[in-house]
């Protein structure tokens, strides 16, 4: 199986998995890059997005999506390949106004789509490769559009990032299910930036994301504009 094919198994899986425990993910007041409870950067690094057309790549049950579009006047669409997370998000935010949730690969999507004002990932973009994703969303984003994401900076074990373009399998420890594996870009800063720059983006910010106490596991928040 390829490492994104693992992926979508691995997320399908834990969608089940919050699926038949009814669980419904508590309504965001701002978004949370790093991980729930940080004191991070929140919703306002996406600047002024009343009314801007905004994707969420890897929506997951969507609670940041309806977070925009209910509380700041958004309008967007959110994505993600799990079956299970698309029900879940379904189940949750079908009713909030200005949200619309789809299914599948957010690379084909971004292939075809009408270009985004603004493209925001938490936590999703890291389980895609770069040379697969970044061109697909230089041409889903309009000229001049942002792209704002995070990515793990040191893995789940505290490894640090790679300084070349390559994949690292994981095994993550989902809350009360089976290790899964998952293959992640766990990639450095400056890695990060080059391959940003050759796709056609301007790197505006990149900045680490420390967790509370004594978690080994470091974010980076990326904030980028398709030149
Ligand atoms: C770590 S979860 C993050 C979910 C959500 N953004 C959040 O903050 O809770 C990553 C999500 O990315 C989704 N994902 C992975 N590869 C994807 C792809 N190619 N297209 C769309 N979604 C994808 C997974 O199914 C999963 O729901």
């Amino acid at each position: 199986m390829n490492g994104e094919k693992m992926n979508r198994q691995a997320w399908t899986v834990y969608g089940q998995y919050q699926l038949d425990r009814g669980f419904r993910t508590p309504d965001p007041v701002q978004i949370h890059w790093g991980t729930p409870g940080d004191a991070g950067p929140d919703t306002g690094v996406l600047g002024g997005i009343g009314g801007k057309r905004l994707l969420d790549l890897g929506c997951g049950g969507g609670h940041y999506a309806a977070h925009l579009a209910r509380d700041h006047r958004a309008v967007v669409d959110a994505i993600d390949v799990a079956p299970t997370q698309y029900q879940r998000a379904l189940l949750q935010y079908v009713d909030v106004p200005g949200v619309c949730f789809l299914l599948g690969d957010a690379v084909d999507h971004l292939r075809r789509c009408e270009p985004y004002d603004l493209v925001y990932s938490v936590h999703g973009l890291g389980y895609l490769h770069p040379h697969r994703s970044l061109p697909a969303l230089h041409r889903g984003l309009r000229p001049g559009g942002r792209l704002v994401f995070s990515v793990l900076h040191t893995d789940l074990h505290g490894q640090p990032p790679s300084s070349s373009l390559e994949t690292r399998q994981l095994t993550v420890q989902l809350k009360g299910l089976e290790p899964q594996d998952v293959h992640l870009w766990v990639l450095s800063p400056q890695l990060w930036e080059d391959v940003l720059i050759d796709h056609g983006f301007t790197v505006e910010a990149i900045d680490l994301l420390h967790r509370q106490g004594d978690d080994p596991v470091v974010d980076q928040l990326i904030q980028a504009r398709r030149a």
